[in-house]
């Protein structure tokens, strides 16, 4: 991909990686919010799940990705993972300065500021909620909240394996939310970019009354915002393109990245 792009930067596609399908929810706000960029989409589906790995592992695998997309010239990288973007980013960063990097985090503040002292729930991988990155963004915001995080280990099988609508399904999350009050409950941020396609399944189990939130369309506004910054959108007037790459090499995987993104 490399020789292709050195004379022009700009049509570079953007790589957008996860630890498997649950990225393209990402993927999905960026194409609303630049649909004249190159995409290329790349899951790591022979090495899911990342959230119950221990951090060692998931900083490894990230960084040995963005490493080979960025030498295959991709122009900027979105980190379309919570866990892998605690796990590494600020690495990355470091390692990449002239690259735009940008991750994801549970979107957490428009949950808070969605109600006056809210109860929130954040369902997350438990590797995320583990993290110091995600401690200290709930610190932030603590005072006026009441924040639970939610391990949900176990949950992004389901999307993976393309069951975003079932009876077990329901019965999972139903059995996540078991401890809680839900009358109680205003919020949730679902804090795994696996979630929001089960959406409808979560709001099933806990009731029209509490909102629901997703990081994407932030992240999306926010690669948007750098990659102007670096002078790198791509001029081009047609929709982009998609590339779509799995490490399961299967074709069922890049069918189901399409079912999912309605293509
Ligand atoms: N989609 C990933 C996230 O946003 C996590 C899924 C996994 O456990 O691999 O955190």
């Amino acid at each position: 991909m490399l020789g292709k792009y050195i004379d022009n930067k700009n049509e570079a596609p953007i790589a957008v990686f996860d630890s498997g399908v649950g990225g393209i929810s990402v993927l999905r706000a960026l194409i609303a919010e630049m649909p004249n960029e190159n995409y290329w989409y790349y899951g790591d589906s022979a090495n899911a799940p990342y959230g119950t790995k221990t951090l060692e592992e998931v900083r490894k695998l990230t960084i040995s990705h963005v490493d080979h997309f960025i030498e295959s010239g991709a122009k900027a990288v979105v980190v379309a993972c919570n866990t892998a973007t605690s796990a590494a980013v600020r690495i990355l960063r470091q390692k990449y300065p002239d690259v735009p990097i940008i991750g994801i985090e549970p979107a957490l503040k428009p949950a808070v500021l969605s109600k006056k002292h809210p109860n929130v729930i954040v369902m997350a991988t438990p590797m995320t909620l583990r993290q110091e990155k995600f401690h200290n963004l709930m610190e932030r915001y603590m005072g006026m909240a009441h924040i639970i995080p939610l391990p949900c280990p176990g949950l992004m099988e389901y999307i993976e394996n393309g069951n975003t609508q079932s009876e077990e399904l329901l019965q999972f999350i139903a059995k996540l939310f078991e401890p809680f009050e839900l009358q109680k409950l205003d919020a949730v941020v679902l804090g795994c970019t696996h979630y929001p396609f089960i959406s409808r399944e979560i709001q099933k189990v806990l009731g029209d009354k509490v909102m629901l939130f997703e990081g994407g369309p932030g992240t999306a506004r926010e690669t948007k915002r750098r990659i102007c910054e670096a002078g790198l959108l791509n001029p081009g007037e047609k929709p982009g393109k998609i590339v779509f790459e799995n490490s399961e090499k299967t074709d069922s995987k890049e069918m189901l990245c399409k079912k999912l993104l309605n293509l």
